[in-house]
């Protein structure tokens, strides 16, 4: 399993401390909410911020993009450091020309889905996409209540991306997840885990993070969870 802390919930007005911090405790992955006031009900920050973060850390950056036509800020996010880019299917007309733009510029794609939305794009999409991400709350703020019928949709994705011949496209659960709910998740089919309020304010970070990996330790490790692991993305240092 991997932990992608959600950068929302921590200190950002001390943003390169926690970076450290995070970075000294072993976590690989950051999560980066990016919200436009309009596909999301939120306001957070974007590439300038982002190429400031990278500018003082080598974690895998993990961008969702809450934002409506995200192809119009592929390259901005590149260039300012993203490793990742994750957009979300209700939020463009053309996402697999979406996706495939973004691996041209030399960045792993993920397609996000709102707790209300079908999945069944995935019969068409699997082999377009290198992760999905499957909202447990609605876009918008850190701290809401983890919505339990991601379990299902969780169970029902890892099946689709089977019968697709896709199994190895990890899946990433995001919104209210916790060291509670964690083992659940992973059982269910999730390879990557974000934590926004159940992560930052849990100090000593490293305690915290084993916590997690503690308590959503699959054995065997699934194949999905293995290939996240090994990406290194265009805005490593
Ligand atoms: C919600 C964001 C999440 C959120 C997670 O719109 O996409 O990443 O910040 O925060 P918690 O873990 O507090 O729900
Ligand atoms: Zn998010």
């Amino acid at each position: 399993m991997i932990l992608s802390p959600s950068l929302l919930a921590a200190d950002l007005a001390d943003s390169a401390a926690e970076l450290s911090a995070l970075e000294g405790a072993g976590i690989q992955w950051l999560h980066l909410d990016i919200m436009d006031g309009v596909f999301a009900p939120n306001i957070t920050f974007g590439p300038p911020f982002l190429r400031a973060l990278r500018s003082r850390s080598s974690l895998f950056f993990d961008v969702h993009l809450m934002i409506g036509e995200p192809a119009r800020y592929l390259e901005d996010f590149c260039k300012a450091g993203a490793d990742m880019l994750v957009v979300h299917i209700e939020a463009d007309i053309h996402v697999r020309r979406t996706l495939a733009e973004i691996r041209a510029l030399g960045m792993k794609c993920g397609v996000a889905v709102n707790p209300g939305t079908d999945i069944g794009f995935l019969r068409w999409l699997a082999h377009d996409l290198d992760m999905l991400l499957l909202m447990s709350v609605n876009p918008g703020f850190s701290g809401q209540s983890f919505l339990p019928e991601v379990y299902d949709k969780l169970r029902f994705a890892r099946a689709l991306l089977e019968e697709a011949g896709a199994g190895d496209v990890p899946v990433q659960v995001d919104g209210g997840v916790c060291p509670e709910n964690a083992g659940a998740l992973a059982n269910a089919g999730a390879d990557i885990l974000v934590s926004g309020s159940a992560f930052f304010g849990h100090r000593p970070y490293g305690a915290r993070l084993s916590a997690f990996m503690r308590a959503a330790e699959v054995s065997p490790p699934r194949r999905a969870g293995e290939v996240a692991r090994s990406w290194r993305g265009c805005g490593q240092m």
